[in-house]
């Protein structure tokens, strides 16, 4: 049976891809290596207990013995690499965590993967690959007139966050020209989806809009993001494992320029019509608050070379995207609740304190 193992499958968008990727006819077997972070949560996974096709170790990428023992065992195809620290306002608070995940736990997995790539037979390594899941936050800040990133923008990151994102991404590339492992980088814009966890923007609206809380947006809300569904994500991905350079980065991204303020609208707009509140609309709720620090003013992604390249698009527009999502969130509640834990609320409490 063949394996590919995953790193951060317990997360947003690892645990999409892991559902995704078992989805399909004749998937090999996924083996998922998680630390269970106030991120990660198997109860996204809930519908793969009894499958043995998933294979879970709680685990940190730090832990070199645990990476050799698990590489030993199943003898990966290719590896996939979402773990990571990924919020970045918790990296302004306390940039610690992602220096010693984004950076040391990239480096720890890339050397247990370079140890068991070195043993391999010839047919074995010419098939294996490793694929690491980035951000397009690596870029820095655009001007609003500024054109798109793309694989040839120059890294400028601005918060822990992006900066410990940078460095790994740094490291992946060197270990390809060094060691002439054969990696391939994703660089993604922001993500939306079933399964996110409500700190980040959208599921936080929806999840304060309906618990009849403010709408925090940041400043004066006219930062812009560049949203794709998390489902084109993983589709992306697949392709860029299935066929991907090794060496070459991807950028990754919807064409869904929108400000924060225009997503709170839609989503407030979403919920008038799906689950209208007694009385008023949702947008009542919507309250500025104090900015971010650092805060980037705009990201946008130039996903071309993957569709010239390996012919890919995303299935979904935001429009249609953020209506599955909402959709999602107002039939999945009980998943909400049981990922809100006490950790959660001292959070909530110390970020939004002012
Ligand atoms: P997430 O925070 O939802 O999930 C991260 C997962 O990694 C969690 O399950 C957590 O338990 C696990 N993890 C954290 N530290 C670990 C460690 N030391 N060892 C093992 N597991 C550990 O993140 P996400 O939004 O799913 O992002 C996944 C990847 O995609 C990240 O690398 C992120 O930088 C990248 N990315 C995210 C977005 C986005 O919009 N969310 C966009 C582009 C790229
Ligand atoms: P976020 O989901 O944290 O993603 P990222 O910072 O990685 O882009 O934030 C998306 C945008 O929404 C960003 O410009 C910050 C803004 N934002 C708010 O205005 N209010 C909030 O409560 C949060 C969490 C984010």
């Amino acid at each position: 049976m063949s394996h590919i193992l995953v790193t951060g499958g317990a997360g947003f968008i690892g645990a999409n891809f892991v559902l995704n990727w078992l989805a399909q006819a004749g998937a090999d077997s996924v083996v998922n290596v998680d630390k269970l972070t106030y991120a990660g949560n198997l109860k996204t996974l809930a519908s793969l207990d009894g499958d043995a096709r998933h294979i879970f170790s709680r685990s940190d990428i730090c832990d070199r013995a645990a990476l050799d023992s698990l590489l030993k065992q199943y003898r990966p195809r290719a590896v996939l690499h979402f773990a990571a620290e990924s919020h970045v306002d918790r990296s302004i608070h306390g940039p610690a965590d992602f220096i010693e995940t984004n950076i040391v736990g990239t480096f720890t997995l890339l050397e247990a993967v370079r140890a068991y790539y070195a043993d391999l037979g010839d047919a074995e390594k010419a098939a294996f690959r490793f694929l690491h899941v980035s951000t397009d936050e690596v870029f820095g800040s655009l001007g609003p007139t500024d054109p798109q990133f793309t694989e040839a923008t120059a890294y400028a990151p601005n918060s822990p966050y992006s900066a410990s994102k940078a460095a790994s991404d740094h490291l992946v590339r060197a270990y390809h020209h060094t060691y002439g492992l054969p990696v391939l980088t994703t660089n993604c814009s922001n993500n939306y989806g079933p399964y996110h966890f409500p700190e980040k923007l959208i599921p936080l609206m929806i999840t304060n809009a309906l618990n009849g809380k403010p709408l925090p947006v940041y400043g004066d809300g006219l930062n812009v993001r560049d949203w794709l569904y998390v489902g084109d994500h993983c589709s992306a991905i697949r392709e860029v494992l299935a066929r991907g350079v090794p060496g070459e980065t991807y950028n990754v991204g919807g064409w869904n320029e929108k400000t924060n303020l225009d997503v709170v609208h839609t989503l407030c707009d979403l919920l008038d019509e799906l689950q209208p509140k007694a009385a008023g609309s949702y947008r009542d709720q919507i309250a500025f608050v104090k900015d971010r620090p650092g805060h980037d003013r705009r990201y946008a992604i130039d996903a071309g070379k993957l569709e010239r390249e390996l012919g890919w698009k995303p299935a979904e527009t935001f429009e249609t995207g953020l209506r599955k999502t909402v959709q999602w969130y107002l039939s999945h509640q009980s998943w909400v609740e049981d990922v809100i834990s006490g950790d959660y609320r001292n959070w909530v409490a110390k970020q939004y304190a002012a």
